[in-house]
């Protein structure tokens, strides 16, 4: 079965707080707060890019495992915010990282649930193969959003997670992943311009189009809370577990209020969920993989434990993962 070898995380130094925002942008610190429990979150430095976050959690994550570049044969990264639009992140993090010719894709557009869905592809991979395979999940949202739609620009920050998987042995088993998409619900969260329907001009660059992240937030809202929590449902029920069984739920840290709804849907403690979203806002396809180094690497997760994944993100997709530890 697919086993989890290392962990790794990264942020960005820089860190940008509600009160930061609100001198750029109509906003408060109360309004943030109460919306979406964010207080603060990280940003990339100038000089940093999608590349230079990605090699810092893979890096941790290899190291974790006892692994060299030389070891791993296979490279996802999930990102929305890729460093140059072709080739993929992953060909450049290959060659960053000093890999050899292994092959190397990025799974893109899948928002925030795009590093679940690598996992599940890498473990499919991996039970083809027994190969070692580098899963990176990283966005670095703060240079690509516009910095004046208040509705949008202070959910966001900049993080990459990483894990390397393996066939067996490790620190976790990868036991299971379900995932789902609805695309008829692909307009509540999606950013048009750039691609061929909406191509780039002149005119939609004065106007900050290719910036403008269209939202329907109440109602990503409540698909988040549903299909969150019956997915995760699925995978307890396929499983043969209830909830009481989950020792940590990570759930995608898109907003407080929206982690909460899931918790109560699933009648889990609090102090089984795990949150950082307070301190590093919505990282996209960065929260759950970031999240889950920074439980192991806390001491948040112990052997035995049972931990629950769980995302939702533009498309409209979700999916869950469990790991046994
Ligand atoms: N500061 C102050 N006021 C604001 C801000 C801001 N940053 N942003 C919007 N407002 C205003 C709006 O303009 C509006 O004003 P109006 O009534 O005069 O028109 C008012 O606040 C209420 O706006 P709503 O959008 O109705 O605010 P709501 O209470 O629904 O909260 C939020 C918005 C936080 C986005 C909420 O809908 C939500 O949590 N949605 C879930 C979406 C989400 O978390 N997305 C994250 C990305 S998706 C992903 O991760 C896959």
């Amino acid at each position: 079965m697919t086993a989890v070898l290392g962990f790794g995380g990264y942020v960005p130094e820089r860190v940008m707080t509600n009160e930061d925002w609100s001198r750029l942008v109509d906003t408060t610190d109360e309004w943030i707060t109460s919306r979406t429990g964010i207080k603060e979150r990280r940003f990339a430095a100038e000089d940093e890019s999608t590349l230079d976050l990605s090699e810092q959690a893979a890096l941790v994550a290899m190291k974790d495992a006892g692994l060299n570049p030389d070891d791993i044969d296979e490279i996802v990264v999930a990102t929305d915010t890729p460093e140059v639009y072709t080739p993929d992140t992953a060909s450049l993090l290959q060659d960053r990282l000093g890999c050899r010719n292994v092959p190397t894709y990025d799974l893109g557009g899948s928002g925030c649930a795009g590093w679940i869905q690598a996992i599940d592809v890498a473990r499919a991979r991996i039970a083809f193969e027994p190969k070692k395979v580098l899963v990176v999940g990283v966005e670095l949202i703060s240079r690509l959003i516009s910095w004046e739609d208040r509705a949008t620009c202070v959910l966001f920050g900049d993080a990459a997670g990483a894990v390397v998987l393996g066939p067996g042995g490790g620190k976790a088993t990868l036991v299971d992943v379900i995932s789902g998409t609805d695309g008829s619900k692909a307009d509540i969260l999606t950013l048009q311009t750039g691609g061929t329907r909406h191509p780039f001009t002149v005119d939609s660059a004065a106007a900050g189009d290719h910036q403008r992240l269209d939202m329907k937030g109440s109602e990503v809202f409540r698909e988040a809370v549903r299909r969150m929590s019956s997915v995760t449902l699925d995978l307890l029920e396929r499983l043969d577990k209830d909830i009481d069984d989950i020792a940590l739920l990570i759930p995608h840290q898109a907003n407080k209020r929206i982690i909460d709804a899931v918790g109560q849907k699933l009648g889990i403690a609090d102090e089984r969920v795990f949150v950082n979203v307070d301190r590093y806002g919505n990282t996209g396809s960065a929260t759950v993989p970031f999240g889950l180094w920074e439980a192991y690497e806390g001491g948040r997760i112990q052997p035995g434990d049972l931990v629950v994944l769980t995302a939702f993100g533009a498309g409209f997709h979700w999916a869950s993962a469990a790991l046994q530890f």
